[in-house]
């Protein structure tokens, strides 16, 4: 059942990218016609460049800051795993090869099927990274200038990428051996969903930006820490493994964007606090949310709905990672804020319970309507309860 109040925060877009010889059922959608590649629907007011100027130079000031504090977070390529290290070793002879496949599939096989729909939505989300390095370099003051600076900013974000690479190539890789999914429906909608892009309000501005992704890397820690967990009460302990490796990368991510948040709240504490207040009264879209296989104009609601029945991510988890950023912020107690500043402060320090309160109400309507079945292309047209 959908009950989800933060997982599909969102209006019904009103456009997206499809193919023109693919006949769309449409349902609250409108397509324009011919329209291949439509631009993402805006679910802001598009605001740009929202962050003063004079506040670039609190980024250029904190340069040495990041080579420092941040650039460390990163590890080093021979020290990262690679997905290969988790995947049936192709160069061996082929009857060694074809047994670990089997083995594989022997693991995945009773994996239940709403199971794959998490799975295969969060590999999608991962591997829409171009649109994620795209976003952080929309962030005035730190994004690459030239495609191979060596500001400190850009070298994070380069690098930032190339360990988040791995995630979607891994999931993508052993979902296909495992031959429980529509490989091509989903080759379909990365291709869709990359040509849509994503729309999360950041606005150009490196506060809202870090503000984001400090929340998005926490969410897709708890996401893939729960896919671990439910992989290998599933049967498949080297799958458990795989996404306990990544959500570990992601906690690593978290814990840099949370430092940069943090740093900022120290050097510009209102400006900080108003950024913390701005994202979460837009609400954090799930980077995803603008998912499409060319057949079901609700994918992502329903996508999001399943992740939610399964407890991989729900609205309690948007709560939850609301208040570990007040605690870690420690935004409660922080002082000498401008009235602006403390009006931002009594907004986010109230706002989780609050949520928590519209949440349950949501339930409670949710659980008095017939729990439904959607077909999910991913899984050839099978068809899994929201
Ligand atoms: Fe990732
Ligand atoms: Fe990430």
């Amino acid at each position: 059942m959908q009950s989800s109040l933060l997982l599909s925060p969102l209006p019904i877009p009103t456009s997206f990218s499809h193919n023109p010889k693919t006949p769309i059922r449409r349902r609250r959608r409108t397509v324009p016609p011919a329209a291949v590649a439509a631009p993402p629907p805006l679910r802001h007011q598009s605001v740009t460049h929202s962050m003063p100027p004079e506040k670039t130079e609190i980024f250029r000031s904190l340069e040495s800051w990041a080579a420092q504090s941040v650039l460390p977070l990163l590890k080093p390529v021979d020290r990262c795993w690679q997905p290969t290290e988790f995947l049936p070793v192709s160069s061996q002879p082929y009857d060694q090869f074809s047994d670990e496949v089997r083995a594989l599939r022997e693991r995945t096989a009773d994996l239940p099927d709403e199971y794959f729909v998490v799975l295969v939505g969060d590999m999608i989300t991962e591997d829409a990274l171009p649109t994620y390095q795209t976003m952080i370099n929309t962030l005035d003051g730190v994004r690459d200038e030239t495609g191979a600076s060596a500001n400190p900013w850009a070298m994070w974000t380069r690098a930032w990428t190339a360990e988040e690479n791995r995630h979607g190539d891994l999931l993508r890789t052993y979902l296909y051996l495992s031959g429980r999914v529509d490989m091509n429906m989903i080759e379909r909608t990365v291709q869709y969903l990359i040509s849509s892009g994503m729309d999360p309000g950041t606005e150009n501005n490196p506060y809202l930006g870090f503000v984001y992704t400090s929340f998005q890397e926490r969410a897709t820690f708890v996401s893939h820490g729960n896919t671990a967990r439910l992989a290998k009460d599933g049967g498949d302990p080297v799958l458990a493994r795989i996404c306990g490796t990544i959500a570990s990368d992601e906690k690593r991510h978290e814990n840099a964007y949370v430092k940069i948040v943090e740093k900022l709240l120290e050097v510009d504490p209102s400006g900080a606090m108003t950024a913390v207040a701005d994202m979460m009264r837009k609400k954090i879209t799930m980077p995803a949310h603008l998912m499409y296989d060319g057949q079901d104009p609700s994918l992502f609601e329903h996508f999001a709905a399943v992740a939610q029945r399964l407890g991989v991510y729900t609205a309690d988890d948007y709560a939850d990672i609301l208040e570990y950023l007040i605690g870690r912020w420690r935004l409660e107690k922080m002082e000498g804020l401008t009235g602006e500043g403390r009006r931002a402060q009594e907004f986010v320090c109230g706002l989780a319970p609050r949520i928590r309160k519209l949440q349950e109400r949501a339930d409670e309507r949710a659980r008095k309507m017939e729990p439904r079945g959607v077909k999910f292309s991913w899984l050839f047209n099978k068809e899994v309860m929201v």
